[in-house]
């Protein structure tokens, strides 16, 4: 009698989704029963954004690569749509995993869904209440196909159960971003990141910024650039510029004030996974509107100077080291001054973010796949 092992397909697109897969990924390995394809979208494809922290987080090559490079939303979108619909036929996944809130993840789950093949997402149930960010209209639209609803923080439990989701579809499994930060840590300490950009550990803000509410307008991007001129006067800051953010800086021809900003701000470009958590870990305070960087911050008890006005995860403001500025540039100074004088909370033990999230995921896929058996 033939036998064969049941498959998933991984589901990854951009960067951040790479960071969250790995924990999975090292806990499958672990399971040969289940099998998995890593499916990459190709959402981000440059080797800086992609290629590198395959390599670094120790994933294997993707077995599907859909290669379809950047678009307008809608593009993007039914771009992935229609190229990931033909491998599911082929392939007819026991599930898919998709993770996170970018393109990638409601593209792959809606494909899937409709064809009757079982969603599971992973950092399910958050909302940050603002459907001007396309990121929150993903997370509805993948919460509302999907079958397994993963949560990372309680807030997750919450929005998933007022929105009506039973609770046998919901569990909370922690953060599997927080498991590949525990991992490299170490390594990633190691690293004469910091230095080698002419920068002291503990002596420099880190600095990232790719929301299109701060980096589209060309006033709002201005002002904010002006802002992190001054600050560096106070205390140097690496800033790692997203390509997103580069274009909108060419674009509007801002390059030259950001050149001349002194010797105290440090343009770079994205950092490989190591280097950018070498330094967010040797940060004196961390500047950005990244999600991931907000919890990155809380776990490594650094001061985070969040320029959003709303989180989809309120753990990095009530327990952790966040505080939501938006974009305006005396909130942002005034957190600035708080932050070196010391006047910060300190960060508390966020529960479940403790390094064993992707086994968790793993658990719940095996048990999940082993019910339809
Ligand atoms: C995407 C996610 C965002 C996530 C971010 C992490 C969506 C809607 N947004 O935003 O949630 O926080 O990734 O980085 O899915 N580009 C390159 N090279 C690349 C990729 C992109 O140059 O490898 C440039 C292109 O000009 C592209 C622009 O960056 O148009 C934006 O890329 P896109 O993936 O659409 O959105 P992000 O801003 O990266």
């Amino acid at each position: 009698m033939l036998t064969s092992t049941p498959t998933i397909d991984l589901v990854a697109g951009a960067r951040p989704n790479f960071v969250k897969l790995a924990p999975v990924v090292a806990a499958l390995r672990a399971h040969p029963a289940l099998g998995f394809r890593v499916v990459h979208t190709g959402q981000h494809y440059d080797a800086a954004m992609s290629d590198v922290f395959f390599s670094e987080l120790g994933l294997p090559a993707p077995d599907v690569h859909l290669e379809v490079g950047s678009g307008s939303h809608a593009v993007q979108t039914a771009r992935i749509l229609e190229r990931y619909e033909r491998h599911v036929l082929e392939a007819l996944p026991a599930a898919t995993v998709v993770f996170g809130d970018v393109n990638s993840t409601i593209a792959c789950a809606l494909a899937a869904a409709k064809i009757g093949v079982p969603v599971i997402h992973v950092e399910a149930g958050l909302r940050s209440f603002d459907r001007t960010m396309p990121e929150e209209i993903n997370r509805i639209l993948t919460d509302a196909v999907a079958d397994l609803l993963l949560v990372s923080e309680p807030a997750g439990l919450a929005n998933l159960a007022r929105e009506g989701v039973p609770d046998s579809k919901v569990r909370h499994v922690g953060n599997v971003m927080i498991d590949s930060l525990l991992t490299h840590l170490p390594a990633a300490r190691r690293r004469p990141t910091a230095r080698s950009l002419g920068v002291t550990a503990e002596a420099y803000g880190f600095v990232t910024l790719h929301r299109p509410s701060n980096v589209d307008d060309p006033a709002v991007l201005g002002r904010l650039l002006t802002l992190f001129v001054r600050m560096s006067a106070d205390l140097p800051l690496v800033f790692a510029v997203h390509p997103r953010t580069a274009a909108a800086i060419e674009a509007h021809g801002l390059g030259e004030a950001l050149r001349r900003g002194g010797r105290g701000l440090h343009c770079v470009p994205p950092q490989p996974y190591l280097d950018a958590l070498s330094l967010a870990a040797g940060a004196r305070l961390i500047v950005t509107d990244s999600g991931g960087l907000q919890e990155e911050a809380s776990v490594l008890g650094i001061p985070c100077l969040t320029l959003r006005t709303t989180t989809e995860r309120p753990v990095t403001v009530t327990q952790g080291t966040s505080r939501l500025l938006g974009n305006d540039t005396d909130r942002i100074e005034e957190a600035f001054r708080d932050a070196l004088a010391g006047r910060w909370p300190a960060a508390q033990t966020i529960p479940l973010w403790d390094g064993h999230a992707g086994e968790r995921v793993a658990q719940e896929l095996l048990a999940w796949v082993g019910r339809g058996a």
